[in-house]
Protein backbone atom coordinates (compact mmCIF):
# COMPACT_ATOMS: atom_id res chain seq x y z
CA UNK A 1 0.00 0.00 0.00
CA UNK A 2 1.40 3.46 -0.97
CA UNK A 3 2.81 5.69 1.62
CA UNK A 4 0.90 8.31 3.25
CA UNK A 5 2.29 11.26 2.95
CA UNK A 6 1.80 15.11 4.18
CA UNK A 7 3.47 18.19 2.47
CA UNK A 8 4.11 21.56 4.68
CA UNK A 9 5.35 24.76 2.69
CA UNK A 10 4.23 24.58 -0.99
CA UNK A 11 6.02 28.02 -2.40
CA UNK A 12 7.81 27.85 -5.63
CA UNK A 13 9.63 24.97 -4.81
CA UNK A 14 7.35 23.14 -2.57
CA UNK A 15 4.21 23.13 -4.51
CA UNK A 16 6.35 21.70 -7.79
CA UNK A 17 7.40 18.77 -5.72
CA UNK A 18 3.76 18.13 -4.18
CA UNK A 19 2.42 17.84 -7.64
CA UNK A 20 4.84 15.05 -8.54
CA UNK A 21 4.12 13.39 -5.32
CA UNK A 22 0.55 13.10 -6.07
CA UNK A 23 0.88 12.57 -9.69
CA UNK A 24 3.20 9.48 -8.22
CA UNK A 25 -0.30 8.19 -6.84
CA UNK A 26 0.64 9.17 -3.13
CA UNK A 27 -2.08 9.85 -1.16
CA UNK A 28 -1.01 13.49 -0.02
CA UNK A 29 -2.61 16.30 2.35
CA UNK A 30 -1.13 19.62 2.06
CA UNK A 31 -0.74 22.83 4.10
CA UNK A 32 0.81 26.06 3.39
CA UNK A 33 0.67 29.53 5.68
CA UNK A 34 -0.70 31.16 2.95
CA UNK A 35 -4.11 28.89 2.71
CA UNK A 36 -4.99 29.82 -1.07
CA UNK A 37 -1.56 28.21 -2.40
CA UNK A 38 -3.07 25.24 -1.23
CA UNK A 39 -6.43 24.97 -3.71
CA UNK A 40 -4.40 24.23 -7.45
CA UNK A 41 -3.26 20.95 -4.93
CA UNK A 42 -6.68 20.13 -3.43
CA UNK A 43 -8.10 20.19 -7.08
CA UNK A 44 -5.42 17.90 -7.93
CA UNK A 45 -6.64 15.41 -5.63
CA UNK A 46 -4.68 16.56 -2.41
CA UNK A 47 -5.97 16.90 0.88
CA UNK A 48 -6.33 20.51 2.38
CA UNK A 49 -5.39 21.18 6.36
CA UNK A 50 -5.71 24.36 8.32
CA UNK A 51 -2.56 23.30 10.46
CA UNK A 52 0.60 21.32 10.02
CA UNK A 53 -0.32 19.13 13.56
CA UNK A 54 -3.65 18.46 11.15
CA UNK A 55 -1.76 17.38 7.87
CA UNK A 56 0.47 15.58 9.45
CA UNK A 57 -2.72 13.26 11.20
CA UNK A 58 -2.03 9.97 9.89
CA UNK A 59 0.93 10.18 7.63
CA UNK A 60 3.71 7.89 7.08
CA UNK A 61 6.07 10.68 5.87
CA UNK A 62 5.95 14.38 5.81
CA UNK A 63 7.75 16.33 3.34
CA UNK A 64 9.04 20.27 4.01
CA UNK A 65 9.55 22.91 1.77
CA UNK A 66 10.29 26.05 4.08
CA UNK A 67 12.48 29.11 3.46
CA UNK A 68 14.98 28.82 6.66
CA UNK A 69 16.25 27.78 9.83
CA UNK A 70 13.49 29.73 11.74
CA UNK A 71 10.62 28.71 9.69
CA UNK A 72 11.96 24.93 9.78
CA UNK A 73 12.42 24.72 13.22
CA UNK A 74 9.12 26.46 14.08
CA UNK A 75 6.70 24.47 12.03
CA UNK A 76 8.20 21.25 13.62
CA UNK A 77 7.89 22.54 17.16
CA UNK A 78 4.81 25.29 17.23
CA UNK A 79 1.86 23.78 19.19
CA UNK A 80 0.19 23.20 16.18
CA UNK A 81 3.52 21.99 14.48
CA UNK A 82 4.51 18.82 13.42
CA UNK A 83 5.77 17.02 16.31
CA UNK A 84 1.41 18.07 17.63
CA UNK A 85 0.73 15.75 15.07
CA UNK A 86 3.00 13.14 13.71
CA UNK A 87 2.87 9.52 14.78
CA UNK A 88 6.03 7.48 16.23
CA UNK A 89 7.94 5.82 13.98
CA UNK A 90 6.59 8.45 10.69
CA UNK A 91 9.38 9.88 8.92
CA UNK A 92 10.34 13.67 8.54
CA UNK A 93 11.91 14.71 4.64
CA UNK A 94 13.33 18.33 5.04
CA UNK A 95 14.11 19.61 1.40
CA UNK A 96 14.74 23.48 2.41
CA UNK A 97 18.27 24.68 2.01
CA UNK A 98 19.12 25.19 5.93
CA UNK A 99 21.97 25.07 8.00
CA UNK A 100 23.70 21.79 8.94
CA UNK A 101 23.29 22.85 12.16
CA UNK A 102 19.48 22.88 12.29
CA UNK A 103 19.87 19.52 10.38
CA UNK A 104 21.10 18.45 13.67
CA UNK A 105 18.63 20.26 15.63
CA UNK A 106 15.61 18.79 13.70
CA UNK A 107 17.04 15.30 14.03
CA UNK A 108 17.53 15.31 17.72
CA UNK A 109 14.14 16.64 17.51
CA UNK A 110 12.94 14.18 16.10
CA UNK A 111 14.66 11.49 17.65
CA UNK A 112 13.12 12.52 21.08
CA UNK A 113 9.77 12.35 19.85
CA UNK A 114 9.94 8.72 18.22
CA UNK A 115 10.25 9.69 14.72
CA UNK A 116 13.30 10.22 11.91
CA UNK A 117 14.53 12.99 10.51
CA UNK A 118 15.63 12.69 6.78
CA UNK A 119 17.92 15.82 5.37
CA UNK A 120 17.34 16.05 1.64
CA UNK A 121 17.77 19.39 0.35
CA UNK A 122 17.41 19.70 -3.57
CA UNK A 123 19.28 21.16 -6.09
CA UNK A 124 17.55 22.81 -9.18
CA UNK A 125 15.22 25.70 -10.08
CA UNK A 126 11.25 25.32 -10.06
CA UNK A 127 11.28 24.47 -13.56
CA UNK A 128 13.82 21.21 -12.85
CA UNK A 129 10.93 20.31 -9.54
CA UNK A 130 7.87 20.81 -11.87
CA UNK A 131 9.94 18.24 -14.52
CA UNK A 132 10.63 15.81 -11.41
CA UNK A 133 14.68 16.23 -12.36
CA UNK A 134 15.79 18.13 -9.03
CA UNK A 135 18.72 16.62 -7.60
CA UNK A 136 18.90 15.34 -3.93
CA UNK A 137 21.39 14.85 -1.55
CA UNK A 138 19.80 13.04 1.63
CA UNK A 139 21.48 11.79 4.77
CA UNK A 140 20.07 10.30 7.64
CA UNK A 141 18.63 6.87 9.37
CA UNK A 142 19.84 4.35 6.28
CA UNK A 143 16.28 2.21 6.71
CA UNK A 144 14.12 5.49 6.84
CA UNK A 145 15.98 6.63 3.30
CA UNK A 146 15.70 3.33 2.09
CA UNK A 147 11.52 3.80 2.81
CA UNK A 148 11.52 6.70 0.75
CA UNK A 149 12.92 5.99 -2.10
CA UNK A 150 9.98 5.86 -4.28
CA UNK A 151 9.25 9.33 -2.86
CA UNK A 152 12.67 10.58 -3.95
CA UNK A 153 12.36 9.18 -7.37
CA UNK A 154 9.18 11.35 -7.62
CA UNK A 155 10.67 14.45 -7.75
CA UNK A 156 14.21 13.89 -8.04
CA UNK A 157 16.25 12.48 -11.48
CA UNK A 158 19.23 11.43 -9.35
CA UNK A 159 19.40 10.78 -5.50
CA UNK A 160 22.77 11.14 -3.54
CA UNK A 161 23.26 9.27 -0.35
CA UNK A 162 25.38 11.13 2.00
CA UNK A 163 25.24 8.67 4.74
CA UNK A 164 23.65 8.57 8.20
CA UNK A 165 24.40 12.29 9.46
CA UNK A 166 21.48 14.54 8.44
CA UNK A 167 23.75 17.68 8.63
CA UNK A 168 25.94 16.35 5.43
CA UNK A 169 23.13 16.52 3.32
CA UNK A 170 23.34 20.35 3.96
CA UNK A 171 26.80 20.79 4.22
CA UNK A 172 26.97 19.36 0.63
CA UNK A 173 23.81 21.66 -0.41
CA UNK A 174 26.12 24.55 0.63
CA UNK A 175 28.86 23.79 -1.30
CA UNK A 176 27.01 23.29 -4.70
CA UNK A 177 25.24 26.81 -4.03
CA UNK A 178 29.04 28.53 -3.09
CA UNK A 179 30.15 27.07 -6.97
CA UNK A 180 26.79 28.44 -8.04
CA UNK A 181 26.18 31.76 -6.79
CA UNK A 182 30.27 32.44 -7.50
CA UNK A 183 29.14 31.33 -11.26
CA UNK A 184 26.47 33.56 -11.68
CA UNK A 185 28.50 36.38 -9.89
CA UNK A 186 31.70 35.89 -12.27
CA UNK A 187 29.48 35.86 -15.56
CA UNK A 188 27.80 39.10 -14.18
CA UNK A 189 31.33 40.66 -13.90
CA UNK A 190 32.34 38.95 -17.58
CA UNK A 191 29.50 40.53 -19.16
CA UNK A 192 30.10 44.32 -17.38
CA UNK A 193 33.44 43.97 -18.72
CA UNK A 194 32.39 43.03 -22.13
CA UNK A 195 30.19 45.76 -22.55
CA UNK A 196 32.76 48.64 -21.60
CA UNK A 197 35.07 46.93 -23.91
CA UNK A 198 33.07 47.28 -27.00
CA UNK A 199 32.68 42.83 -27.08
CA UNK A 200 29.61 41.82 -28.81
CA UNK A 201 27.40 40.51 -25.68
CA UNK A 202 26.04 37.65 -27.53
CA UNK A 203 29.30 36.00 -28.25
CA UNK A 204 30.44 36.32 -24.37
CA UNK A 205 26.90 34.40 -23.99
CA UNK A 206 27.81 31.41 -26.89
CA UNK A 207 31.01 31.32 -24.80
CA UNK A 208 29.55 31.03 -21.67
CA UNK A 209 27.06 28.78 -22.58
CA UNK A 210 29.61 26.34 -23.83
CA UNK A 211 31.57 26.23 -20.83
CA UNK A 212 28.94 26.29 -17.93
CA UNK A 213 26.92 23.12 -19.56
CA UNK A 214 24.61 22.44 -16.87
CA UNK A 215 20.68 23.66 -17.88
CA UNK A 216 20.09 26.17 -14.81
CA UNK A 217 23.66 28.05 -15.39
CA UNK A 218 22.86 28.29 -19.76
CA UNK A 219 19.31 30.03 -17.98
CA UNK A 220 21.35 32.21 -15.31
CA UNK A 221 23.99 33.35 -18.25
CA UNK A 222 20.83 34.22 -20.21
CA UNK A 223 19.11 35.59 -17.74
CA UNK A 224 22.16 38.24 -16.69
CA UNK A 225 22.63 38.63 -20.14
CA UNK A 226 19.44 40.20 -21.02
CA UNK A 227 18.55 41.46 -17.20
CA UNK A 228 15.48 39.69 -17.29
CA UNK A 229 15.16 39.10 -13.39
CA UNK A 230 11.31 38.65 -13.44
CA UNK A 231 9.69 35.96 -12.35
CA UNK A 232 12.02 34.82 -10.05
CA UNK A 233 12.96 31.08 -9.94
CA UNK A 234 14.82 31.84 -6.63
CA UNK A 235 13.86 35.07 -4.99
CA UNK A 236 17.20 37.06 -4.36
CA UNK A 237 16.43 37.76 -0.75
CA UNK A 238 16.65 33.70 -0.47
CA UNK A 239 19.93 33.91 -1.87
CA UNK A 240 20.80 36.07 0.67
CA UNK A 241 19.81 33.63 3.51
CA UNK A 242 21.61 31.30 1.56
CA UNK A 243 25.58 33.16 1.32
CA UNK A 244 25.03 33.55 5.22
CA UNK A 245 25.04 29.75 5.56
CA UNK A 246 28.23 29.45 3.35
CA UNK A 247 29.66 32.41 5.48
CA UNK A 248 28.34 30.56 8.83
CA UNK A 249 30.02 27.39 7.86
CA UNK A 250 33.14 29.12 6.58
CA UNK A 251 33.67 30.14 9.70
CA UNK A 252 32.96 26.98 11.71
CA UNK A 253 35.34 25.10 9.21
CA UNK A 254 37.75 27.70 9.54
CA UNK A 255 38.05 27.29 5.81
CA UNK A 256 38.03 30.71 3.69
CA UNK A 257 35.74 31.06 1.19
CA UNK A 258 36.31 34.37 0.00
CA UNK A 259 34.03 34.78 -3.23
CA UNK A 260 30.83 34.47 -0.73
CA UNK A 261 31.83 37.56 0.93
CA UNK A 262 32.05 39.55 -2.12
CA UNK A 263 28.71 37.73 -3.28
CA UNK A 264 26.97 38.59 0.38
CA UNK A 265 28.44 42.81 -0.25
CA UNK A 266 26.65 42.88 -3.54
CA UNK A 267 23.59 41.31 -2.39
CA UNK A 268 23.00 43.75 0.53
CA UNK A 269 23.66 46.29 -2.01
CA UNK A 270 20.49 44.59 -4.46
CA UNK A 271 18.61 44.77 -1.50
CA UNK A 272 19.10 48.28 -0.35
CA UNK A 273 18.19 49.49 -3.27
CA UNK A 274 15.09 47.46 -3.43
CA UNK A 275 15.78 44.03 -5.48
CA UNK A 276 14.53 41.46 -2.68
CA UNK A 277 12.15 40.19 -4.80
CA UNK A 278 13.74 40.06 -8.40
CA UNK A 279 15.24 36.71 -9.36
CA UNK A 280 18.81 36.48 -7.18
CA UNK A 281 20.94 36.67 -10.45
CA UNK A 282 19.94 40.67 -10.23
CA UNK A 283 23.31 40.69 -8.23
CA UNK A 284 24.46 41.62 -11.75
CA UNK A 285 22.63 44.95 -11.32
CA UNK A 286 25.42 46.11 -8.52
CA UNK A 287 28.42 44.79 -10.60
CA UNK A 288 26.46 47.35 -13.38
CA UNK A 289 26.40 50.39 -10.80
CA UNK A 290 29.77 49.57 -9.43
CA UNK A 291 30.94 49.45 -13.68
CA UNK A 292 29.11 52.52 -13.88
CA UNK A 293 26.76 50.83 -16.50
CA UNK A 294 23.29 52.11 -16.97
N1 LIG B 1 13.74 28.50 -5.81
C1 LIG B 1 14.83 27.79 -6.04
O1 LIG B 1 15.42 27.87 -7.14
C2 LIG B 1 15.38 26.86 -4.99
C3 LIG B 1 16.22 25.82 -5.41
C4 LIG B 1 16.72 24.91 -4.47
C5 LIG B 1 16.39 25.06 -3.12
N2 LIG B 1 15.57 26.11 -2.73
C6 LIG B 1 15.25 26.20 -1.29
O2 LIG B 1 13.92 25.67 -1.15
C7 LIG B 1 13.25 26.35 -0.07
C8 LIG B 1 11.97 27.00 -0.61
O3 LIG B 1 12.32 27.95 -1.60
P1 LIG B 1 11.25 28.62 -2.59
O4 LIG B 1 12.05 29.26 -3.67
O5 LIG B 1 10.19 27.64 -2.92
O6 LIG B 1 10.68 29.78 -1.64
P2 LIG B 1 9.21 30.43 -1.58
O7 LIG B 1 8.53 30.36 -2.90
O8 LIG B 1 9.39 31.76 -0.94
O9 LIG B 1 8.43 29.46 -0.57
C9 LIG B 1 8.72 29.44 0.81
C10 LIG B 1 7.69 28.56 1.52
O10 LIG B 1 7.97 28.60 2.93
C11 LIG B 1 6.79 29.05 3.63
N3 LIG B 1 7.21 29.80 4.81
C12 LIG B 1 8.18 30.75 4.88
N4 LIG B 1 8.28 31.20 6.17
C13 LIG B 1 7.36 30.51 6.89
C14 LIG B 1 6.99 30.50 8.27
N5 LIG B 1 7.61 31.29 9.15
N6 LIG B 1 6.01 29.65 8.66
C15 LIG B 1 5.39 28.85 7.77
N7 LIG B 1 5.69 28.79 6.45
C16 LIG B 1 6.67 29.61 6.03
C17 LIG B 1 6.07 29.93 2.61
O11 LIG B 1 4.72 30.11 3.00
P3 LIG B 1 3.87 31.35 2.38
O12 LIG B 1 3.37 30.87 1.05
O13 LIG B 1 2.78 31.57 3.37
O14 LIG B 1 4.80 32.52 2.27
C18 LIG B 1 6.26 29.10 1.35
O15 LIG B 1 5.38 28.00 1.35
C19 LIG B 1 14.26 27.37 0.48
O16 LIG B 1 14.94 26.81 1.57
C20 LIG B 1 15.20 27.61 -0.70
O17 LIG B 1 16.46 28.07 -0.28
C21 LIG B 1 15.04 26.99 -3.63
Amino acid sequence: MAQRLAFIGLGRMGAAIARNLLKAGFPLSVYNRTAAKMQPLIDGGATGARSPREAVAGADVVVTSLMDDQSALDVVTDDDGILAGLKRGAIHIGTSTVSPDCATRLSELHATHGSTYIAGPVVGRPDAAAAGQLQTFVAGDAQAIARCERIFAAYAGATFNLGTEPRLANSMKLVVNYVLMSLVELMGQVYAFGERSGIDLQLINMMLASIVAPPALKEYATRVRTRDFEPPGFELIAGLKDVQLILQASTETRVALPYASTVRDKLLAAVAHGMEHKDWSAIYEITRMMAGLK
